[in-house]
């Protein structure tokens, strides 16, 4: 929710299917730029399921519906991502392929930086290696 307008994430951004769009270019830019192999190699070998998943919780997390949680339960980020190796280098090429998905996507940006900002914590937070 923001403070100023009262209108949640899900909302500022445009609904569904900005949102749709964004998880969209975040998996294919994941699929087509080498600079992302060190996350897409973690990922599995078709990206339809992970789509559907990042959408869905990010519907939930912006503020819109709670489609994640009504089908999957309990997000537990950090233990779902337990099974993989996630140490500096991969939590920075997942910000960076979500700043150039954001970019492409033509999310106004002020929003990006408000979402930016968000998701580096989280991203931080799903490190499970050092470095
Ligand atoms: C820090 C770097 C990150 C890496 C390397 C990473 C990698 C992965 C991988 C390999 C999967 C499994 C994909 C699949 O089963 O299809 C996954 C699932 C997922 N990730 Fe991440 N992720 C990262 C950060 C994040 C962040 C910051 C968020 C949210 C803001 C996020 C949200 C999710 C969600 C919702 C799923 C689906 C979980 C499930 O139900 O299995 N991830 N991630």
């Amino acid at each position: 929710m923001s403070e100023e307008t009262g209108l949640s994430l899900y909302e500022i951004i445009g609904g569904e299917v900005p949102v749709k769009a964004l998880v969209d270019r975040f998996y294919d830019l994941m699929e087509e730029e080498a600079s992302f192999d060190v996350i897409r190699r973690l990922h599995p070998p078709d990206l339809t399921q992970s789509k559907e998943k990042l959408f869905k919780f990010f519907s939930g997390w912006m503020g819109g519906p709670n489609l994640y949680i009504q089908e999957f339960g309990h997000p537990m980020l950090r233990a779902r991502h337990l099974p993989f190796a996630i140490g500096i280098p991969e939590r920075d090429a997942w910000l960076a392929c979500m700043r150039q998905a954001l970019i492409d996507t033509h999310v106004e940006p002020t929003l990006q930086q408000v979402l930016l900002e968000s998701f580096s914590g989280t991203a931080d937070w799903m490190r499970n290696q050092s470095p």
